[in-house]
């Protein structure tokens, strides 16, 4: 499978195809073009062409049968131009892991390893390696991504956390404007939630998103197992939440369980869902309080200074950082440290 990857990958050097750009490339949710790409399951071997967005790819190459050359959901994390994926067409596990992605402006080509898509600046690179700040490598660790869902998750109940079967109730309804179109579960984590979109049949397509590499192999493990799932629109992607690498517009909606305060820089974090989401598209969120309106007085100087390292915000802070990125009809809901909260494209 790695080889057959590294092959597409190699093949996209070959000039043989003609990809014209639009001079925006807004892609709505009526787009036909989204929605080729996730039905994608017609064989179109030699002209791709996307109405609404008016992107155009014509390939001379000769394909095998289930090959396909095809103007990418995803997008470079470089220049944000759509990717241009070569491989078997389909938006599920099996076909994406056996595509080669690139970009034809930053010629970088991005491929799959262990089950997932490797999206981020720094794929493919040799010599250079990047760390980032503790609570965002906590979560690369092999050990935690074990115990994540064998206990680690279950602790946040004691601050108030409702659980992961009413929590996803509480974000369905929230994204009922989203319904039938792509959902991004940014910082998914071993999938818990990403699992749930995608046996829930709501969306046309999820991503499950995440930093740490071994959060992803978790949630690959869980979705081989899960039989209902291997074949349903799912794909899991590495992606730094500050560098999304979809078009502008793209998303319908876009998931953040407990993620929040892990983030390197929240506001960048924010500004980036807020670019990537549609207009009426729908952000949810959840995280934990640094402290709530019942916290006693006496507590917030020491809830002030121990939480701080940890990336805990304040109700107002959270609605700050939403509305300051342009989001509007923002709302949330408390219960001891646990907030979940949403906000709206305009
Ligand atoms: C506490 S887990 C949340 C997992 C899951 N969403 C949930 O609700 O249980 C936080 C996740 O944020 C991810 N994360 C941290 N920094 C990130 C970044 N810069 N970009 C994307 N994800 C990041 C971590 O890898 C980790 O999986």
């Amino acid at each position: 499978m790695a080889v057959s990857a590294a092959t597409a990958a190699s093949n996209f050097l070959r000039p043989l195809y003609r990809i014209e750009f639009p001079k925006c490339p807004h892609l709505s949710s009526e787009s036909q073009f989204r929605l080729q790409l996730l039905r994608s399951h017609q064989t179109q071997r030699t002209t791709i062409r996307a109405t609404s967005a008016a992107v155009v790819v014509e390939s001379d190459l000769t394909t095998q049968h289930d090959l396909n050359t095809q103007v990418d959901l995803f997008a470079c994390p470089i220049c944000y131009e759509p990717l241009i994926r070569k491989g078997p067409v389909g938006f599920n596990l099996s076909a994406i892991y056996r595509s080669g992605f690139k970009c034809k402006r930053c010629q970088k080509a991005y491929t799959s390893k262990d089950g997932y898509l490797d999206l981020t600046v720094t794929s493919g690179l040799r010599d250079y390696t990047e760390v980032q700040p503790v609570r965002t490598e906590l979560f690369r660790s092999p050990l935690v991504s074990f115990l994540y869902e064998r206990g680690w998750r279950q602790n946040f109940r004691q601050s108030g956390f409702p659980g992961p079967e009413e929590e996803f109730k509480m974000a369905q309804e929230y994204f009922e404007p989203a319904k039938g179109g792509l959902i991004i579960d940014v910082s998914c984590g071993s999938g818990l939630f990403s699992r749930k979109f995608a046996n829930s049949g709501t969306y046309s397509g999820v991503v499950a998103l995440d930093f740490s590499e071994n959060m992803l192999r978790q949630c690959n493990d869980f979705i081989k197992k899960d039989d209902t799932l291997s074949s349903t629109n799912i794909a899991l992607v590495r992606a730094d939440v500050s560098r999304l690498p979809f078009a502008s517009g793209s998303v319908d909606a876009v998931h953040a369980g407990a993620a929040l305060h892990c983030w390197p820089s929240p506001s960048n974090a924010v500004a980036e869902i807020t670019r990537v989401l549609r207009s009426g598209g729908v952000f949810v969120g959840t995280t934990f309080l640094r402290y709530t309106s019942s916290t006693p007085w006496i507590l917030r100087p020491f809830r002030e200074r121990t939480s701080q390292g940890y990336g805990f915000l304040k109700e107002e802070e959270i609605k700050d950082l939403c509305t300051s990125c342009g989001l509007t009809n923002y709302s949330c809901k408390i219960q001891n440290s646990f907030i979940m909260f949403t906000a709206q494209k305009p």
